[in-house]
């Protein structure tokens, strides 16, 4: 029986599979553990499952010498240092397939909600700023027939262009199209980059002056991939028509963050993922890596695959 650290509940009935094979112990707050409770937790387990908020660093995998299995709970594996923990022979698990179109779903939401104004009509209405029909009166951008640009054309790329696609949107992929034009032609643009040391801060304020001023920005990848002090002085003085976020950098976002302030911005606690079918698809997956790894098995999905050696 191996000593295995969660570090947040999940949904579902996943974590009783762990539990009946392994000594589980589940972090029992409802935020993350701080970071030198996570590091002595890992210290004495033998397998880890962690949230897309934990920082697995190379010093935690380091400190940790029982340690032969990561999974995190997440597609995006930016928080775990990868070439450490391959160093060590360590597999990291991550999730992803389950979550594309819940994610892709979320992107849309955000789209509309930006060019229709949903979020600021709801506040006008509770303040009772309805005073008739009126026919200038929260006038918007439309997403059906626009043109979408979508930076970043994996599985939740392509999700979201079979989404707009069925708008009778025009689709602009990076992968075809420069990022400079695909950023000065489209009215929509979407993020579904990984964040790494190439896409951190991608889009800043060269990125935002290209873009056309009736145009939104919406991101549900990462939030250090927006410039967010760029993109406050871009809503500020009208350089794009809005923006919708799904992440932000830091996450959370205090109340009292500058960005906040900024006209047009719709922001939303990173919830791509944050459906219950998806959240326990997730932690299937999460628990069906961790278990893999704590038996010597191949991963189901593996992010750094290297550590298998050149095995298939
Ligand atoms: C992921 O899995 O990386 C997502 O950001 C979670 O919603």
């Amino acid at each position: 029986m191996a000593r295995v650290f969660v570090s947040n509940h999940i949904p579902g009935t996943a974590l009783d599979r762990l539990g009946a094979e392994h000594d589980t112990k589940v972090w029992p707050e409802r935020t993350v553990p701080p970071a030198d409770e996570l590091r002595r937790r890992v210290a004495g387990a033998d397998g880890l499952l962690s949230m897309l908020t934990d920082r697995v660093d190379a010093e935690l995998i380091e400190d940790s010498p029982g340690l032969r299995a990561i999974s995190n709970y997440a597609v995006g594996v930016d928080n775990v240092d990868l070439a450490a923990a391959t160093h060590r022979g360590i597999p990291v698990g991550n999730t992803p397939g389950v979550l594309t179109d819940s994610t892709a779903d979320m992107a849309l939401a955000l789209m509309l909600a930006a060019c229709r104004r949903v979020v600021e009509s709801d506040a006008v209405v509770r303040r009772g700023d309805w005073l008739t029909w009126e026919p200038e009166f929260l006038i918007g951008y439309d997403l059906h027939g626009s043109t979408v640009g979508i930076v970043g054309y994996g599985r939740i790329g392509r999700a979201v262009a079979r989404r707009v696609e069925g708008f009778g949107c025009e689709v602009l992929r990076t992968r075809e199209t420069p990022l400079e034009e695909v950023l000065e032609r489209s009215d929509f643009v979407t993020l579904h980059v990984p964040l790494n040391e190439e896409t951190r801060g991608m889009i800043g304020e060269a990125a935002l002056e290209r873009m056309k001023p009736t145009a939104y920005l919406v991101n549900t990848a990462r939030g250090p991939i927006v410039d967010q002090e760029a993109l406050r002085r871009a809503l500020r003085e009208g350089k794009i028509a809005g923006a919708a976020l799904d992440v932000t950098d830091p996450e959370p976002l205090p109340a009292d963050d500058p960005l906040l302030e900024a006209p047009n911005l719709t922001v939303v606690p990173h919830l791509g993922s944050a459906t219950h079918a998806t959240r326990e698809a997730m932690a299937d997956l999460a628990v069906d890596n961790l278990l893999a790894g704590l038996a010597g098995e191949r991963m189901p999905h593996c992010a750094n695959p290297d550590v298998y050696g050149s095995v298939p």
